[in-house]
């Protein structure tokens, strides 16, 4: 077996809002490993973004242990937290948050910039990126000029501008047709396959997540293998 990239240890998370606790992860465990796809599937609302979020260190659990690129997430400093996320761990969110006042290539190229790359390199391979995903006509466009899935490729090709580890996509391919649907899967999975990423990818698309090495779902803040 690969090495583990990311190990998920008793992992719990409620969201209190007044007398309302939202118990949304119970005692998660999971070990993933460099090369491999985990999908996670599950209702709406029972958790995904929210176990994504954790791993990507942009929220912090209650209780348990989050191993990342050898990261212990939960215990980054400042410092750490911006290495992990620049270098180790490119996120595709649900609802990609490009920079409205940057072009789609400025918003590719930002997070190579602020790993301390020259403008030219990170153009050249923010350009790359974006030809891969099928957006480098638009690249001078600002977000509000690109449609909903024009916005997703761009974020994805954000995603792996600094050769993550490890890539945390949240329904990557949400607003896709079918064509590009296929070319963001086959995308994806030969990062994993071929450059022995790891990747994590929720979806409630049944043909995306069965493309991944193991399907798991989220159900009453239980993580069960389908
Ligand atoms: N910051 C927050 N404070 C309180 N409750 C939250 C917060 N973020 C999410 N929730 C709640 O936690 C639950 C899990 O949310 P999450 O976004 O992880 O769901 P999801 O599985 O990603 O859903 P979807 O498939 O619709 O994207 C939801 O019921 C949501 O309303
Ligand atoms: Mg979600």
């Amino acid at each position: 077996m690969n090495k583990p990239t990311v190990i998920l240890a008793q992992v719990y998370k409620t969201y209190r809002s007044g007398s309302d606790d939202l118990r949304v992860l119970r005692n998660v465990s999971l070990t993933a490993h460099e090369g491999e796809s985990i999908a996670v599937v599950g209702a709406s609302g029972c958790g995904k973004s929210t176990l994504l979020n954790l791993i990507g260190g942009l929220d912090q659990a209650d209780s348990g242990k989050i191993s990342a690129c050898g990261f212990e997430v939960s215990k980054l400093n400042e410092k750490e937290l911006t290495a992990y996320r620049s270098g180790g761990v490119g996120f595709m969110f649900q609802f990609h948050y490009l920079l409205k006042d940057f072009t789609a290539l400025e918003n590719v190229m930002l997070p190579m910039l602020m790993t301390g790359s020259g403008q030219r390199k990170a153009a050249d391979e923010a350009r790359l990126l974006l030809d891969k995903v099928r957006v480098a006509d638009r690249a001078d466009h600002f977000p509000s000029q690109l449609s909903g899935g024009e916005r997703q490729r761009v974020a994805l090709a954000r995603a792996l501008i600094n050769d993550p580890q490890l890539i945390l996509a949240d329904e990557p391919t949400g607003n896709l047709d079918e064509d590009h649907k296929a070319l963001i899967a086959d995308l994806l999975f030969s990062l994993t396959a071929e450059s022995g990423k790891t990747l994590f990818l929720v979806t409630h698309a049944t043909d995306l997540a069965s493309g991944a090495d193991s399907i798991m779902r989220l159900s009453e803040g239980q993580l069960i293998p389908v």
